[in-house]
Formats: C-alpha cells, structure tokens, sequence
C-alpha cells in the first residue's frame, strides 16, 4: 500500500491537445480518491498514466516515494479493477485469484496461502472452484479484487468500472467496493463521471474539467463549499439552481423577491458586478405553511406559481418557473452543455415535504433558507461566498473518519497481509518522499 502524488502531470496526445493539463494531487495512503468529472475532461487519461499505460508529457508520478515516469506498468505493482472482462471464464475463482502469482512462479503452498487468506476477506471460500460464469456480478467483482490482493498491490484502480451496470446492481456494488477499501485499507483511485458514485464512495473527490483541477475536497465539501459555478453545478441531485440576482444593500433582489445576506456574505458580493448568479439547492426551499414560527424569520418568504409538482413518497418536487435576462440564461445554457446534464431550463426545482398540499397550478408560499445561498460570478463562475474555512473543516472530518477506520480494520486483524504495512496515518504521511 502506498501514498500516490502527482506533480504538475501533463499529457499530451500527438494533436498536441492537452488532455491532462499541469495536474497536481496528493493522494494519501489507504484513502479513496475519486476522479469525476464530464466526458472527456481527462479522467481515464490520469488514471492510465498513474498505472503505466500512457506516456507522461511532463510532471512527476510518485508512487511510495519513488518517481515511477519511466518504469513500466509490472514494476509499478498497482492493480486496475475490472468488472466481467479480466476474468478467466475456463478457469476456477481460485485460478483466476492466482493468476499473478502463477506468473510470477510463486511457489504453491505460498499461492495457497494467499488465496486462502484473499478469499477469507472476500467471502468466497465457498466458491472457489466454481467458474465465473456461475457467479453474480458482485462476486465476480470480488474475484477481480481478490487477484489484486494476492498481488499485494500498492494501490487498487478503477475505471468506471459499474458503468454498465442495471441502477439496483450498481448500488449493490457500489456498497461493496466502499466496504471492501475500508476493510483492506488499500490507496484507491476511482474513475466515474456519475456524481453519486462520486459523492457515496470517496474520501475525497478530484473534480476535473477539460484537463484541469477545479476542486479536491471531501464529498461534504463540494456539496456545501463549492469553488465555483461548474462544481456546484456538477455535485448534488437534482441540481443546484441558479436564479439571476442583483445586490442591493444587503438584499439580493432574486425572482423570488429578496433575499437578505449575512454581513460576511454581503461584503464578499459587494462591488462584484451588477449581475449575480444566486445557487440554491433545492432542499434550501420548504412549504411556507409548514415552517414553524421559529424558524421562518431566518429565511425569506415569497408567493410563486408552481408549475409541476412530483411527489416521489419520502419527499415532494415542485417547478416553479421565473424570468431570467439573456445575459444569464446563454451562461446556463453553456454550463448545462458543459456538464452533459439536460438542458437547464429557467425553473427553479424545489423540495417540499412530502405532506405538502402544493399543487401544480396553483400559487403558494414557499419558504428559502437564506443563510445557505452561494453566489456565484457569471463571467468567471467564481463562488464569491465560498467559506473556505468552514470547507476545509468538512473535510479534515473526512479525514479523521477515514483513519479511524482504516485502523479499527487493522485492529480487528481483517487487512489483508502485505495491503496493511505503513497503514493509515493521515494527511502528514503521504508528503515523505519527495523526488
Ligand atoms: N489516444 C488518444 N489520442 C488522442 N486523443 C485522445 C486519446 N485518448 C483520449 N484522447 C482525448 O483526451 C481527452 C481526455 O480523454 P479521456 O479518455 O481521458 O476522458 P474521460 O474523462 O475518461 O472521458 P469519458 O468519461 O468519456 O471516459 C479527450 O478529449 C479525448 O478525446
Ligand atoms: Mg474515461
């Protein structure tokens, strides 16, 4: 197991088009990296450099320590995780577990050794002579880890590797690799472009678009500090909305009325242009009519029109449209391409309790927590309300969970031998090493 740093990474193809663009990440031993971000922004492209299978324009690739740019893909010792296809379909899971080792003319009571204990963690003892075709796709998967662990890699990789997957597969797996890393406290780089998988499964989430870093925190810091406009936009189901906003005083004046800022916000906007973009998640919004007194004084109120509702059992969306200026609805337009997502119209999706009476077609109060809103540049797509401080928190508490975990599975004696040496010791243990 080892820490993977990336310093100052660059690749590119023969066009001459930087398909990774002066990338520079630090990834800590035994954490979860996820790389996520939309088609083409250079996801698969990091994770065959790290691995060996791509040419490093420029930059440093430290692996354990050691600068690997020029050693290839065996003498790195990293493992990239397949779902169906690396398996052997006319050899047993024990075989197939084995293989590297038959390789490598391990000796067979030592291939026994491993696979045995391999096959322990994995829960496939019961299995082992059975063939892959036989197996449901989580075992499978498991097989595919179990080869990894043998290998006593430094570091398991994913591509996308639930991505055709039916949806109740996929979140079966999903939990499974989450349960599987933690157990084994094995460095994991994982590539997806679906942000729930992003969200659900890292430790940390490496946002990339076109090429470029724009953000590297825990998921719970994407989702309430976003850097800008592209990652508040990417994170989070549905949606963050993005209503057109102009400052005055201390008030936005918003489609929806306004809404007033605290003062550290307000200064943060202040002189920031005559336009604004206004994020509100749609959990932000409830029914006016079932906000208690208390609480209905730290938000705005306002009277609106709502086109649809959907109610989905444990919670209720409605849509309600709003006027935007030109200006604001081509940037939307662009970002909306950007992201791959359907096309944002201007109307706002807000989430209501599910015993809500708000129908579609008819006009009611709804009720916006105002001390949530980000505000958003629409030239630059800067966050100008970011609270940096409050983000590096969130994520330092990811931080702290992780190595708590991954020690409580070295104390309960599950780790694998050979994926737990140097285990978990936080953020300060990846820096050794240095080229
Ligand atoms: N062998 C290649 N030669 C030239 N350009 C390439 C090559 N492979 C990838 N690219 C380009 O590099 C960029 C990044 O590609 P990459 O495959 O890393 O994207 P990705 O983020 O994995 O996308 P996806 O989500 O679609 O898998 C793209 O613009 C792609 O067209
Ligand atoms: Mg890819």
């Amino acid at each position: 197991m080892a820490s993977i740093e990336m310093k100052n990474i660059v690749k590119q193809y023969g066009d001459g088009y930087p398909a990774v663009n002066d990338v520079s990440l630090d990834i800590a031993d035994g954490e979860f990296m996820i790389l996520v971000g939309p088609s083409g922004c250079g996801k698969s492209t990091l994770l065959r450099m790290i691995v060996g299978l791509e040419d490093i324009t420029s930059g440093d690739m430290v692996i354990g320590g050691k600068r690997v740019n020029d050693l290839a893909p065996r003498e790195r010792n990293l493992s990239m995780v397949f779902q169906n296809y690396a398996l052997y379909p006319h050899m047993t899971v024990y075989e197939n577990i084995a293989f590297p080792l038959r390789l490598s003319k391990t000796p067979d009571d030592e291939v026994r050794r491993r696979v045995t204990e391999a096959s322990d963690v994995l829960e496939l003892k019961e299995h082992l002579e059975r063939k892959p075709a036989n197996l449901s796709g989580g075992q499978r998967q498991r097989v595919a880890m179990g080869r990894a662990i043998v290998r006593q890699a430094e570091a398991f990789l994913f591509d996308e590797p639930l991505s055709n997957l039916d949806a109740k597969l996929r979140g079966q797996m999903r939990t499974e690799i989450a349960r599987l890393q933690r157990r084994l406290g094995i460095t994991t780089v994982y590539v997806t472009h679906d942000q729930t998988e992003a969200m659900t499964l890292g430790d940390r989430v490496c946002v990339l678009r076109k090429g470029s870093i724009q953000q590297v925190a825990s998921p719970r810091e994407l989702y309430e500090q976003p850097v800008n406009l592209f990652v508040a936009g990417f994170i989070g189901s549905p949606p963050m909305n993005f209503l057109p906003a102009t400052l005055e005083g201390d008030r936005l004046q918003t489609p929806f009325g306004p809404v007033v800022l605290d003062e550290r916000r307000a200064a943060a906007v202040r002189g920031r242009g005559e336009l604004l973009l206004v994020g509100i998640r749609p959990e932000y919004f409830e029914d006016a009519t079932l906000v208690d007194e208390a609480k209905r004084p730290l938000g705005s109120v306002f009277r609106a029109r709502v086109d649809v509702t959907e109610w989905l059992g444990d919670s209720q969306y409605a849509y309600i449209p709003y006027e935007a200026p030109e200006a604001v609805t081509t940037q939307l337009r662009a970002l909306s391409r950007e992201l791959d997502s359907e096309e944002l119209r201007t109307q706002a999706i807000v989430s209501i309790d599910a015993t809500s009476r708000i129908r579609e077609g008819r006009e009611a109060e709804f009720w916006l927590d105002s001390r949530k809103v980000h505000v958003f540049d629409p030239q630059t797509g800067e966050n100008l309300t970011r609270d940096a401080e409050a983000g590096a928190r969130l994520t330092q508490m990811a931080t702290e969970d992780r190595v708590e975990q991954v020690q409580d599975a070295q104390a309960s004696g599950q780790t694998v031998s050979g994926a737990t040496t140097g285990g978990g010791q936080g953020s300060g243990a990846h820096r050794a090493g240095a080229v």
